[in-house]
């Protein structure tokens, strides 16, 4: 059986599956929500063993993760930082804070830093554009920031 390691500790993803979700298939998205919080992203193997765990076909488990956008089939950094660019925060400097961090991560958007600390993403609002220029770091809001400002925000998160 494979084992996984869910919150901190060496247990299967059957306990998981089991244990908070009753072993229901009704309860998969939040099955695949515990799982991506806990990587960062939705690994393979992970999804074939709730698959074949829940008889639900694998299609359709990755038709649910690439259709939400907080589902990432590709390793994530530790901390996501996300830069709002939609219309608010970008006539607000949405755009120049998104080059500076790419700058000063040695990444584009999208992308994850080497040391796996920092992941680039953006989104077209996240439903506070009066507060805009919006970035998120996790899920933690820093509203009406600039480009030093994030920078600095950066330092807390290891
Ligand atoms: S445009 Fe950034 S929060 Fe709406």
């Amino acid at each position: 059986m494979t084992v996984f390691i869910i919150s901190g500790k060496k247990g299967a993803l059957d306990d998981l599956i089991n244990e908070r979700f009753a072993g229901d298939k009704e309860n998969l998205i939040m099955i695949l929500q515990a799982i991506n919080k806990e990587y960062n992203y939705l690994p393979r193997p992970a999804l074939t063993y709730v698959s074949t765990r829940l008889d639900v076909p694998l299609s359709q488990i990755y038709g649910i993760a690439t259709f939400y956008s907080m589902f990432s089939l590709e390793p994530r950094g530790r901390n996501i930082v996300t830069i709002c660019l939609g219309t608010a925060c970008h006539v607000r400097g949405g755009e120049r804070i998104k080059e500076r961090l790419e700058s000063y991560l040695g990444i584009h958007a999208g992308d994850t830093t080497e040391d796996m600390r920092f992941t680039l993403e953006t989104v077209r609002c996240i439903g506070c554009c009066s507060l805009g220029p919006v970035v998120t770091v996790n899920e933690k809001v820093y509203a009406r920031t600039d480009s030093e400002k994030t920078l600095k925000t950066l330092d807390q998160y290891e």
